[in-house]
């Protein structure tokens, strides 16, 4: 089958640390001992985790891993005789092994799909334990479906469990061109909260209020944007009561004389700078600041549920057919190019 492989080192020209090879591995086998499925994937969908593995700069990294979190397709059999039932069903994946239900942090050793000793979705089959596999929400495309794993658990854990976002909260999303901040844009929306957002770009935060129902936003590039940003927020509630983030930095200093006293900064991520300063003033403000990374199989089979009663579906940048496309999608995302999730759709052969 077809795989995309990371290797060690970059091509001449690549502005990666290390590349992606288009490979022919063997098709993953089954193993009697184990309760697992070989999925066919119909698609997978990209992540920033993606782009820092190309970077050198994801802790863990090994090579000739199948890259990949994100992934959809059809069960084709399973290691065990009695869940043989399952073949011919759609399935997402949970990405994420090691963490069954405890909401504080998981269980056991934690890994996401995409490097070794897991296996990746950017292949055309992958070897799933049955215990991580979902049945798809019937409202979502394929490529929608591949689109939810990743980017929507980390924004339901960064939304409910650790900022417990409530109807009528303010809450900023920052940086709203990625896949984790709109999955929480739809989710904040979708409960009747009210979602301002940031973004480096005019046009994204156009989309995010005429498409996808943010209250207001502002471009993090202009001075004195918590400002503006306040400015925006309703005379009869003046103020943010959570902060959903993904840049990291200056957050806090930027947001905690908006937020109100105890207000929560949930954040999941540190593309701008990988630290973050938190000033005296936050701490009067009891301004609790909480990390938040993925999710357990409690919390992604909850998030599949509450996705499906709300009929909500993940924002699509673009669909690509083959996994021969990737290096122009890691070239959009790695300048931030993009608006929502950006995914391979498989061109498949029969098994
Ligand atoms: N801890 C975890 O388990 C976990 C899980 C998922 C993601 N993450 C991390 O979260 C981050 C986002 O992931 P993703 O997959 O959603 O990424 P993505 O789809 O590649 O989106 C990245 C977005 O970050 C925004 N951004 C860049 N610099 C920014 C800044 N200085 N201030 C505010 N926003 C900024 C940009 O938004 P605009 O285009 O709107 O400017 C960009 O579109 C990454 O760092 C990723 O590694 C962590």
């Amino acid at each position: 089958m077809k795989a995309l492989v990371l290797q060690k080192g970059a091509k001449d020209n690549d502005k990666f640390k290390h590349s992606i090879v288009l490979s022919e591995v063997p098709i993953p086998t089954l193993n009697p001992d184990n309760d697992d499925v070989l999925i066919k994937l119909q698609a997978a969908a990209f992540n920033h985790r993606d782009v820092w593995i190309r970077k050198g700069l994801y802790p863990g990294l090994q090579f000739d891993s199948v890259l990949g979190s994100d992934g959809v397709g059809i069960v084709q059999a399973t290691s065990r005789a009695e869940f043989s039932y399952l073949a011919g069903q759609q399935v997402v994946i949970n990405p994420g092994f090691g963490w069954e239900k405890d909401p504080k942090g998981p269980e056991n050793k934690y890994a996401i799909l995409g490097l070794l000793p897991l296996p990746g979705t950017f292949a055309e089959y992958i070897v799933i334990p049955r215990a991580e596999i979902f049945p798809v929400p019937e409202h979502l495309s394929i490529a929608e479906a591949a689109a939810l794993p990743l980017a929507g658990l980390t924004a339901f854990r960064a939304t409910f469990t650790k900022a417990n976002v409530q109807p009528g909260d303010n809450v900023l999303i920052t940086g709203i061109g990625g896949g984790v901040a709109l999955a929480a844009l739809n989710f904040v929306s979708s409960i009747g909260a009210n979602a301002y957002v940031t973004s480096s770009d005019e046009s994204k935060i156009k989309k995010a209020i005429e498409k996808l129902g943010a209250k207001g936003g502002i471009n993090y590039k202009e001075d004195e944007w918590p400002k503006k940003l306040k400015a925006l927020l309703p005379n009869d509630r003046p103020f943010l009561d959570s902060v959903i983030d993904g840049a990291g930095g200056e957050i806090v200093s930027q947001t905690m004389k908006v937020l109100r006293p105890g207000g929560i900064i949930s954040c999941y991520g540190m593309t701008s700078v990988p630290s973050i300063v938190y000033p005296m003033f936050a701490v009067l403000q009891n301004i609790e600041f909480r990390g938040s990374t993925m999710g357990s199989r409690e919390e992604f089979g909850r998030m599949l549920n509450f996705v499906k009663e709300r009929k909500i579906k993940p924002v699509i940048g673009g669909i690509w057919q083959g996994l021969e496309n990737a290096p122009e999608i890691f070239e959009i995302m790695s300048k931030g190019k993009q608006f929502g999730k950006l995914v391979i759709e498989n061109k498949l052969s029969k098994l």
